[in-house]
């Protein structure tokens, strides 16, 4: 087993979503919140991630199944944070060294402050390193308790508070890294005289201070980082500051969002540099835009829309796993949907591809420079060759492909013939 390792525990149902869906599943910016935390995991360095499955186990593993270095332990009864680390233990039999223990619940974990944890334990050579925040408000978390030294006493849960503990603002967020194999032996202590009557692994770090192994509790987190989702209201102020943050790492390469209250970018998209997007524009699912494009107002690109440079797509415009080459236009209420669209081409206003028939999808191909004018429907599958023009208001029948230069007008759309003299 490769080392350091992390443990993402994600075995409990999560009653307060109210949910069937294991909460650890549930999206934040387009993305499921156990992808993030085993991301912020693997960037901090760990080379084998093991989450804890239980309540929904099948989805959380389906989800991850394509992930190389992460390991599945099953809890099968959901007895408490500190059984479902033990869960792990046949999986981590003869490994010695760091682990680094998450909850998947977290969706704002960074990997650089978890980093900074494993390098902290290793140098103190600390049995238990705890990182903890300092919070205004601390509801919710268990309190960390020091010693008139400052030096780290236990975690009490705050249902297990007394009104002196619940003014504590310093947190335990529930990332720790513990040395193997000591921790076993403090797991195997553990008991449930506590108000939820379950194993809590935050018992653990004081077992093994209590034992003579040195325990360190640091405030290396930002309360940002921390966000625990445990109610739908935390999963929108998650997605609040996912969102931040995704538009702020765009803004620093070189993207305008006019107005980013009133903006979506989604956290597998990708934005090129000079791109401007103006307000109410929703970017969901994996989009590609590159350089120099306009989006918006109101637009809506949704996962496979790829936009080359200078691309420019306005008010209701939906594209849908389309790919628009370089100075593609659509300005007003278009929908392109498996279209690929040539370099140059125009889209009228209210111009469709009528992409499904009722059961299939079919694709629709536009050559460059091709005009298609307003209110044209394009029934796939259809071909419109490079420089061809659709008159306003044609129709254009699945199959009758237009040729390269070809005017076609009417319902069904015809070729524009010779002109009478
Ligand atoms: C836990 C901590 C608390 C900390 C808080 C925020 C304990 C006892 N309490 O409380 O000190 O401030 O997290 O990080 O650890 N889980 C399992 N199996 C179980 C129970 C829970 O896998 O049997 C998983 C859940 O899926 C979740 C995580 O552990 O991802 C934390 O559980 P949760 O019930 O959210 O704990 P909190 O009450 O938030
Ligand atoms: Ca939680």
């Amino acid at each position: 087993m490769q080392g350091p390792v992390a443990i993402i525990l994600a075995a409990g149902h999560g009653k307060r979503m109210k949910s069937d869906k294991a909460k650890v599943l549930h999206e934040v910016c387009g993305r499921p919140m156990i992808q993030y935390v085993v991301e912020a995991a693997r960037g901090a360095g760990a080379k084998t991630i093991i989450v804890v499955v239980g309540y929904a186990a099948d989805q959380v593993r389906n989800w991850l199944a394509g992930e190389p270095d992460v390991l599945f332990a099953d809890q099968t009864q959901q007895l408490g944070t500190g059984d479902a680390v033990k869960s792990c233990r046949h999986l981590l039999e003869g490994y010695s060294g760091p682990a680094m223990v998450l909850v998947g619940d977290e969706p704002l974990l960074r990997p650089q402050p978890l980093a900074d944890l494993l390098n902290r334990q290793r140098a103190e050579g600390a049995a238990c390193l705890l990182g903890t925040a300092i919070l205004d408000d601390p509801f919710g978390f268990g309190r960390i308790l020091r010693d008139s030294a400052g030096r780290f006493l236990r975690i009490v849960e705050e249902r297990d508070c007394n009104p002196e503990e619940k003014l504590i603002r310093e947190v335990n967020p529930s990332c720790y890294v513990f040395e193997l194999p000591v921790l076993w032996d403090a797991l195997d202590k553990l008991d449930t005289g506590n108000a939820q009557g379950e194993y809590y692994l935050t018992d653990a770090p004081q077992l093994l201070q209590s034992s003579g192994h040195k325990v360190l509790a640091q405030a290396v987190l930002e309360p940002n980082d921390i966000l625990g989702v445990n109610a739908r209201q935390h999963l929108a102020q998650a997605n609040a500051l996912m969102q931040a943050r995704i538009q702020d790492h765009w803004m620093t390469e070189g993207v305008t969002i006019v107005d980013p209250r009133n903006t979506y970018i989604d956290g597998r998209a990708s934005i090129g540099r000079d791109t401007v997007i103006f307000p109410f524009t929703v970017i969901s699912g994996a989009v590609a835009i590159g350089a120099r494009c306009r989006v918006g107002p109101f637009t809506h690109l949704r996962d496979g829309a790829t936009l080359d440079d200078e691309v420019e797509v306005g008010a209701f415009v939906e594209i849908n796993r389309s790919k628009l080459e370089t100075g593609v236009i659509a300005r007003h209420l278009a929908y392109l949907g498996d279209a690929h669209v040539g370099p140059f081409a125009n889209i009228g206003a209210t111009a469709v591809t009528a992409n499904f028939d009722g059961s299939r999808k079919s694709p629709t191909t536009i050559g460059a420079h091709a005009s298609v004018g307003s209110g044209a429907i394009l029934v796939a599958p259809v071909t419109v060759g490079p420089g061809a023009t659709i008159g306003a208001g044609a129709v254009v029948p699945k199959g009758q492909d237009v040729a390269e230069g070809q005017t076609v007008v009417g319902v069904p759309a015809r070729p524009l013939g010779p002109k009478a003299t």
